[in-house]
């Protein structure tokens, strides 16, 4: 279905080019749809048809490619008609007097929001920082699709290497002896950062302490009889390192005694800490996470 309204939109813009439909479809030639050309509605519009006069093989891999494909199959057929001047904005002039300068290479965003509204928050691009910088832009992560795209959807390689760009720090401690990867490969930012939209707790996908790893740490989930507060009050974090970490467990401090203790200076005397066998709480303290049995976590 999808297949055939492209063909149709292929075709439309084919005709210029006198067989251009053929090297796209690789089929027999396709008598001429009905559609009438697209009649320019704004001043300087030329249509996508004039475009590939001149810039066949643009043209033709844009269409072929996964954009103009999503386009030809969405509702409206002229679509892959009027993309190339959603993007580069009124050709008129250019094609008057063909230059470099007097046409749009890379669009504004606000080129792309033009087809895709801003409706449901997807492109609230609502990672605080995201949004008091300005930065990033669509086409810092996305490619238009001259061609296919490095990873999907339309982006310009898997979120761990796009993301890293500009959070070189953040990706290299996926690469320190304890992280969240598997083999050698980092987990997707993705898998607890939205990249734009539904961020409703701004940093992070889902709301709630600790509940963007509990997503897959469903074992931690309780709910406990004896929580252990800082799980319920502030999340993981207060522990554990999210990306990766030199210490065992993503734990935020080498040892797990040094972890306690940031938050209980004054332990009760029986902890006689210059006795080996107190230096491991979790000698006794075994339910660190919760406990249905001990309000002291001295079982699970
Ligand atoms: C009459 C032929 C002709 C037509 C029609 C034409 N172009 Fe061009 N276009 C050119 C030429 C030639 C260049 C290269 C100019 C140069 O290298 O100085 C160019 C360059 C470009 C560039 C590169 C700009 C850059 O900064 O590198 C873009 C993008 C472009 N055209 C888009 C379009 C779009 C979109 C349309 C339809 C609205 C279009 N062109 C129609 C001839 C044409
Ligand atoms: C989604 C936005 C988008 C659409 C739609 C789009 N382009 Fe582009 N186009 C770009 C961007 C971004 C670049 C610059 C790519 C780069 O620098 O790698 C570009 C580059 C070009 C260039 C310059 C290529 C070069 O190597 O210098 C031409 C010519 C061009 N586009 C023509 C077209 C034509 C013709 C269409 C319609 C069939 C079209 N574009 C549709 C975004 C778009
Ligand atoms: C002429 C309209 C139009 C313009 C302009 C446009 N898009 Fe799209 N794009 C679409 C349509 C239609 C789809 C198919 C999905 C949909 O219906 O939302 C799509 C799909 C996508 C997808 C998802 C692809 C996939 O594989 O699922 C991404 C990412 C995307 N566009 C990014 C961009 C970016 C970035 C720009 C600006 C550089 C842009 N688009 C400009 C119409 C457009
Ligand atoms: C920080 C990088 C980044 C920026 C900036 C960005 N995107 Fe995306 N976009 C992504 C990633 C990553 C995905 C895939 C999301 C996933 O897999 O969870 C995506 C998905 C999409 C999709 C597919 C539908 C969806 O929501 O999954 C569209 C359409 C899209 N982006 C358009 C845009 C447009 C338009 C802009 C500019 C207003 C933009 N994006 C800015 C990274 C980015
Ligand atoms: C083009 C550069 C760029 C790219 C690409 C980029 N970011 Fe950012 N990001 C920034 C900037 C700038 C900030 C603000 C930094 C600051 O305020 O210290 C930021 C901030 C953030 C924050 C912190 C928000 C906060 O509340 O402080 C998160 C989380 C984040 N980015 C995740 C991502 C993810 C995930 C990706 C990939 C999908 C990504 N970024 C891609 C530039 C980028
Ligand atoms: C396992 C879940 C998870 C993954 C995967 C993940 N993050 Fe995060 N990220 C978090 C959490 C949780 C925080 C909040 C940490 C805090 O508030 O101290 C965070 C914070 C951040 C921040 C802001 C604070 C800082 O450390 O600079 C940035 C930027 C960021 N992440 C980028 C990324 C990028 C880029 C990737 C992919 C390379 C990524 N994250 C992968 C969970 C994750
Ligand atoms: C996308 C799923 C996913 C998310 C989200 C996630 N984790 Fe993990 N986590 C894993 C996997 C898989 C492992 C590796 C388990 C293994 O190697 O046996 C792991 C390992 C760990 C480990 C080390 C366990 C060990 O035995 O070395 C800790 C600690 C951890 N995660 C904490 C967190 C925290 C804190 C968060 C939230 C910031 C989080 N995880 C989010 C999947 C996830
Ligand atoms: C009060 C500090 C603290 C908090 C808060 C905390 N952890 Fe832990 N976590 C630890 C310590 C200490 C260990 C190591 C236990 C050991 O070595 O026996 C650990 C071990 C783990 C492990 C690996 C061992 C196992 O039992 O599977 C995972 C996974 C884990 N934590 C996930 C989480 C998640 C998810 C959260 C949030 C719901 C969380 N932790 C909150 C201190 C904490
Ligand atoms: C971020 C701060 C923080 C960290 C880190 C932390 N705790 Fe706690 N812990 C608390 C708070 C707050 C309470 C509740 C205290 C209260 O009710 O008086 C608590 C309660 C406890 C209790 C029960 C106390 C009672 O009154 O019965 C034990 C036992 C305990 N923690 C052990 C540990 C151990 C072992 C570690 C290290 C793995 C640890 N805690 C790390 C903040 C922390
Ligand atoms: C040999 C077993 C053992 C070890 C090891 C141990 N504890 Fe305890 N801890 C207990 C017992 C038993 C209690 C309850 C009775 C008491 O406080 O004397 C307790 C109580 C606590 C309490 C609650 C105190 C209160 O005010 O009620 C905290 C907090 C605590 N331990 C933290 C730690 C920390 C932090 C470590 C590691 C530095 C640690 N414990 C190591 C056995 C141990």
């Amino acid at each position: 279905m999808a297949r055939e309204r492209f063909c149709i939109a292929a075709v439309t813009l084919g005709l210029a080019l006198g067989g251009l439909s053929l090297g796209l479809l690789g089929a027999d030639p396709v008598p001429a749809p009905v559609t009438a050309p697209v009649t320019p509605k704004t001043p300087g519009l030329v249509g996508g048809e004039t475009c590939a006069t001149c810039h066949e093989d643009m043209a033709k891999a844009f269409l072929a490619g996964p954009h103009g494909q999503a386009m030809a199959a969405a509702r409206s057929k002229t679509m892959p008609d009027e993309a190339c001047e959603r993007c580069h904005g009124p050709g008129g002039t250019h094609v008057d007097d063909p230059q470099k300068t007097n046409i749009v290479r890379n669009p504004k965003d606000e080129a792309c929001l033009s087809c895709h509204s801003q409706a449901g928050g997807l492109m609230a691009l609502s990672l605080p920082g995201h949004d008091r910088t300005g930065v990033p832009k669509c086409l810092d992560c996305h490619v238009p699709g001259h061609g296919p795209a490095p990873a999907k959807p339309l982006l310009a390689g898997p979120p761990s290497v796009v993301c890293a760009k500009c959070h070189g720090q953040v990706a290299v401690s996926f690469k320190m002896p304890y992280s969240h990867r598997k083999g050698d490969s980092p987990f997707e930012c993705t898998a607890c950062h939205a990249a734009h939209g539904n961020n409703r707790t701004g940093r992070l996908q889902q709301t709630g302490p600790g509940s963007v790893c509990l997503t897959c740490h469903t074992e931690m989930s309780g709910p406990y009889i004896y929580p252990h507060p800082p799980r319920s009050v502030s999340g993981c974090i207060e522990c554990h390192t999210p990306h990766g970490s030199m210490n065992p467990m993503m734990l935020t401090r080498p040892q797990v005694a040094q972890v306690c203790i940031e938050c209980h200076t004054a332990l009760t005397p029986r902890h006689n800490i210059s006795k080996p066998i107190y230096r491991n709480c979790q000698n006794c303290h075994i339910g660190i996470h919760g406990s249905n049995h001990s309000r002291r976590l001295l079982d699970e």
